[in-house]
């Protein structure tokens, strides 16, 4: 079968696209289908040289260019190319052009291929945000507070509507926060989240621009990566009518994330965070939601990490070149 990913070259995308090549097969209602191709869609090349994976470069806010993508062999789409949080808020136009319009486009050629794929949207918990009750559940009404948000819940709304008028096989899952997210910091405004575990860890200073009890909803890019494949594995019957979902994380303060690098990484990493208060970040994350009931997520089988530490964990044993000596190795 042939897998197309959106967004393929970026963080999760080749992740997912490793996770893919080991397995050899993806799941679906219970039945292994061989990968024949992985089309690994990106506005830049992605690096992965494999013989199954084709590298294609392009826009996703171009309909002619994502009209050739979906095939009548694309078996499964995961729709991840998106500009995210805080590059979507700096600049309207271009989120707007990405996020929403890209999106349509994707399913517009989904539909077009007539053979009804399954689709996977990477959504976000930014659908949620401002007033909110001390516990979000499924059940609670997205009242995204930035255009990111708004993004990802009008194309989770597409999705549902796609499914169904019968064009696709649609699933949206509200992907946490993604910490440690390797590499430079990117355009979320989540970013410092993972910058005080990987800066410190490779003897940088980081900034801290929340207070330390800041609490945030979090999952490691494996827990995701594995949460991915399980949304696609399920039968349409695990899903029901409601094609969107809060995936499981875990609640975490900043402060936590701290004794869990002194830990692995010793004092000398904890002590190059610098906490530098930044009003507007603090703003946005003090908006966000950070506790949610997953329960229905969970009876469909999906899991979260275990603790912060196994998720710092995980980074030194994914990224052994981006750590300084002295980090502990389990
Ligand atoms: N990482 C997180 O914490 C997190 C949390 C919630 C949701 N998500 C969602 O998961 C998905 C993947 O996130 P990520 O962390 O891998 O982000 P990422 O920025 O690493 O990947 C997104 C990819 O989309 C590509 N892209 C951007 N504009 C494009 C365009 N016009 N045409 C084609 N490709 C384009 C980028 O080049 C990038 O490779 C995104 O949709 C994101 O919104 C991520």
């Amino acid at each position: 079968m042939e897998i197309l990913i959106t967004g393929g070259a970026g963080f999760l995308g080749q992740q997912l696209i490793r996770a893919l090549l080991d397995r050899g097969a993806l799941e679906m209602d219970g039945v292994q289908h061989p990968i024949s191709r992985i089309v690994c869609f990106d506005q830049v090349e992605g690096v992965l040289v494999e013989p199954r994976v084709a590298n294609v470069a392009g826009s996703i806010a171009d309909p002619a260019t994502v009209s050739s993508l979906v095939g009548r062999d694309t078996r499964a789409v995961i729709h991840l190319a998106a500009v995210v949080s805080g590059t979507a808020e700096a600049d309207f136009d271009l989120g707007m052009r990405v996020n929403l319009d890209g999106t349509r486009h994707l399913l517009d050629a989904c539909r077009a291929a007539g053979t009804r794929p399954r689709v996977l949207f990477s959504s976000s918990i930014a659908v949620f945000g401002g007033d909110l009750p001390a516990v979000v559940t499924d059940a609670t009404t997205p009242t995204p507070q930035g255009s990111y948000g708004v993004q990802k819940l009008i194309g989770e709304l597409l999705v549902q509507d796609f499914n169904r008028k019968g064009f696709i096989d649609g699933r949206s899952v509200r992907v946490p926060t993604v910490v440690v997210r390797p590499g430079a910091p990117n355009g979320a405004a989540s970013g410092f989240a993972s910058g005080i575990i990987r800066e410190p860890l490779a003897g940088v200073e980081a900034i801290l621009p929340v207070e330390p009890d800041t609490e945030m909803w979090l999952a490691s890019p494996r827990a995701v990566v594995r949460m991915f494949l399980h949304a696609l594995a399920l039968p349409e019957s695990a899903w029901g009518w409601h094609r969107s979902l809060n995936l499981p994380g875990l609640v975490a303060s900043m402060r936590d994330e701290i004794a869990a690098l002194g830990k692995l990484g010793g004092q000398a990493a904890v002590e190059l965070i610098r906490e530098q208060p930044d009003e507007q970040v603090r703003r946005l994350v003090r908006s966000w939601a950070a506790r949610f009931d997953t329960s229905r997520a969970r009876a469909m089988g999906f899991t979260a990490d275990a603790d912060v530490e196994s998720i710092v964990r995980a980074y030194i044993e994914d990224n052994p070149g981006a750590v300084r000596v002295g980090a502990t190795r389990h």
